[in-house]
This record gives C-alpha cells, sequence and structure tokens, in this order.
C-alpha cells in the first residue's frame, strides 16, 4: 500500500498513527484501505475522485468541504445512502457504492 498518499505529519495534529491495511470494496472493486482512516481518503488514494453524481444532471461530485458540512461525499456504505464518507471510518471489508442523487431529506 502507498501511504504517501496519506498526511503523515501535520504541523497542527501531529504525527499520524495509521491503522493496520484493510480491504474495503468500491463498486465491487477491492480497494486498499487503513482501518480507521475516512472512507474518503482510501478512495482518493486509490485514485477515485467521483463518489456520487447529481441527481438532473448526473454531474459527479466528490469531496468538497472534508469536513461533513456539504453532501458532495455522501455515498452508499454498506446499503445505507446518504453516508458522509469524509467522516466515516473505514472498517474492514465495508462496500462502497456510487450514489445517483440523494436519497429523500439530507441533513446539513
Ligand atoms: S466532503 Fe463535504 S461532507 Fe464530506
Amino acid at each position: 500500500m502507498d501511504k504517501e498518499m496519506r498526511v503523515a505529519e501535520h504541523p497542527v495534529l501531529g504525527e499520524a498513527s495509521f491503522g493496520k491495511e484493510v480491504v474495503i470494496y468500491f463498486d465491487g472493486r477491492p480497494v486498499p484501505a487503513l482501518e480507521g482512516e475516512p472512507v474518503a481518503a482510501a478512495l482518493l488514494a486509490a485514485g477515485i475522485r467521483a463518489f456520487r453524481t447529481t441527481e438532473k444532471r448526473r454531474e459527479p461530485r466528490g469531496v468538497f468541504c472534508a469536513i461533513g458540512r456539504c453532501t458532495d461525499c455522501m455515498m452508499i456504505v454498506d446499503g445505507r445512502p446518504n453516508t458522509r464518507t469524509c467522516v466515516t471510518p473505514v472498517r474492514a471489508g465495508m462496500r462502497v457504492e456510487t450514489q445517483h442523487g440523494l436519497v429523500g431529506e439530507v441533513g446539513l
């Protein structure tokens, strides 16, 4: 696994501690990840930028705020739609799917 795609040392947060290497599944495809890191971080490290599409125009969306305050990173995680992947920690074997549009009311 390429840990160069992760922030190992941060000027404010200090040195990162990485979890063990696991596998999650993006649209059925295995993706290497580090346990406990945000799902979005694992996907970005794997070169995946489009997490969902917009309802009307089907335009791709990915990470925008990265702090759980918008809807751009929402995906279906283990069958649950509207999951903000930038603040959802990785667990081994998670199933992450591209979401088309948003489902129901989305709290901001
Ligand atoms: S990128 Fe905004 S909530 Fe995740």
